[in-house]
């Protein structure tokens, strides 16, 4: 097969935009919020290093190694009579199914870029009002943007790897952190700061229960992009002289820092007007723009920063979402990359219709499962249920399965003996243990 390669420092950006996503800008603060500040994030920091940095290693070696779509770099690395494996690979679909609400997501945000030009809410009434209308009233309008996202993502990843992906990586990313470290240093300068500090980085114990364990977890996986095979589709146009472990070291470093600095931003805003952080979702969408509007026209310029920034996020992640499928099926169904992505983008277009409207008051009931909005349905499967398991099986895979030697010759001359040894532990051991504790939690054969 055909692969372009990246840059080393194309591919260095384009990983981490599939990681730095809404999952650090937007899921991260809320998630934050609802579960308690400290306790939380130190979850979500522990296991970023010790299972989120290990996996990431392994999913851009079998990327590196096996050079060609999900399936085929699993088919292609799996030892003779072991090539059942090959199914492992079709965990490149999940991201089709992450895109049917993220691309939704994309679009209140692109709505958002329009609106707030007109002015900030001013209590929060009247924010909830204008979620309220996007989100439960007007289907026609969330259904545009929702289509203008899937028509921007769709153009980028038609442009293929060096042309599109890699090039709007080099462009967005430096923007969207040039953005974000503006905005803190901003921050910095306001009272909420310290407050906000404070409430990220000192835990508060008793408010950490199982399920909170189980979506730092989850969400660590979500936000370095894991085991959905679009590191590994990345990876596979890595160059060839590419050092795996400093480039998964440098992802996850970034990727962890944009998820703290926008915290620290929102809760400095929040804080400083005496607002409370656990908003759900709707803390992005709802609380910022209104506390904003205490800055006059600053706070309409600052919301535009913000609001493009996840903007800006949430594109480059959503092209890694859709890259694997489209790579998967210019492989083995001879597909063009054009004829790719429309037949891509078309499915996830109209699942995403229905998960849209699952949240509208007109048709919710029709797009619901047990009283749940199908919305809901998609994110959880994926977040907490398919990314864990991709997760699993790359571990498993790199840890037991793959040619010890292979492994061992790329990565020591990389990391060191003494390194390698207890990578090689957290992917034999400590990451698949914490996974099926995980997913067997969920599933409620265990409680925590
Ligand atoms: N990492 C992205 C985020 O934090 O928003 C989401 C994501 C992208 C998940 C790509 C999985 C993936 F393969």
């Amino acid at each position: 097969m055909k692969i372009q390669r990246f840059s080393k420092i194309g591919f260095v950006m384009a990983a981490a935009g599939s990681a730095v996503g809404l999952g650090n800008i937007w899921k991260f603060p809320y998630m934050t919020g609802e579960y308690g500040g400290g306790a939380f994030v130190l979850v979500y920091l522990v296991t970023i290093a010790f299972i989120g940095f290990s996996v990431m290693v392994a999913e851009m070696l079998i990327g590196a190694l096996g050079r060609s779509d999900t399936v085929g770099s699993f088919e292609k690395l799996a030892p003779p009579g072991k090539k059942g494996w090959k199914y492992a690979g079709f965990m490149g679909f999940n991201g089709i199914i992450i895109m049917t609400f993220y691309s939704v997501v994309i679009g209140w945000i692109f709505y958002y870029l329009f609106t707030l030009t007109t002015g900030l809410p001013e209590t929060t009434q009247e924010a909830k009002g204008i979620f309220e209308a996007l989100v439960s009233n007007s289907p026609a309008v969330s259904i545009f943007f929702h289509t203008v996202a899937v028509i921007i993502v769709g153009y980028i990843v038609q442009r293929g790897i060096k042309s599109g992906i890699e090039k709007i990586n080099l462009l967005l990313m430096p923007a969207l952190m040039l953005i974000l470290f503006g905005l803190l240093l901003y921050a910095f300068t306001l009272d909420g700061f310290k407050e906000a500090f404070s409430f990220m980085f000192e835990p508060k114990w008793d408010k950490l229960n199982s399920e909170a364990i189980v979506r730092a977890v989850g969400h660590s996986f979500f936000t370095l992009s894991l085991g959905m095979g679009a590191i590994l589709t990345y990876a596979a146009s890595l160059p060839k002289e590419a050092n795996i472990t400093k480039t998964a070291l440098i992802v996850t470093f970034m990727d962890t820092l944009i998820a703290l600095v926008a915290g620290l931003v929102i809760f400095s805003f929040l804080f400083q007007f005496g607002a409370q952080p656990q908003q759900g979702p709707g803390l992005v969408f709802i609380s910022l723009p209104t506390i904003l509007d205490n800055f006059g026209t600053l706070g309409i310029f600052f919301a535009l920063l913000f609001f493009l920034a996840l903007a800006f996020a949430g594109i480059t992640s959503a092209i890694s979402l859709v890259e694997p499928v489209v790579q998967y099926l210019i492989d083995r169904f001879d597909f063009t990359r054009t004829k790719a992505v429309v037949f891509i983008s078309i499915l996830y277009w109209i699942v995403g219709v229905a998960a849209l409207l699952s949240y509208t008051k007109s048709y919710g009931d029709i797009f619901s499962v047990a009283q749940k909005p199908l919305f809901d349905i998609l994110e959880y499967t994926t977040d907490s249920i398919l990314l864990p398991l991709g997760g699993f099986l790359i571990a498993v895979f790199v840890g037991y399965i793959l040619d010890k030697d292979r492994v061992a010759s790329q990565l020591k001359k990389e990391m060191g003996n003494r390194l390698f040894t207890v990578w090689r532990f957290s992917i034999r051991y400590v990451a698949p243990i914490a996974l099926v504790f995980m997913m067997l939690n969920l599933i409620g054969i265990i409680k925590l």
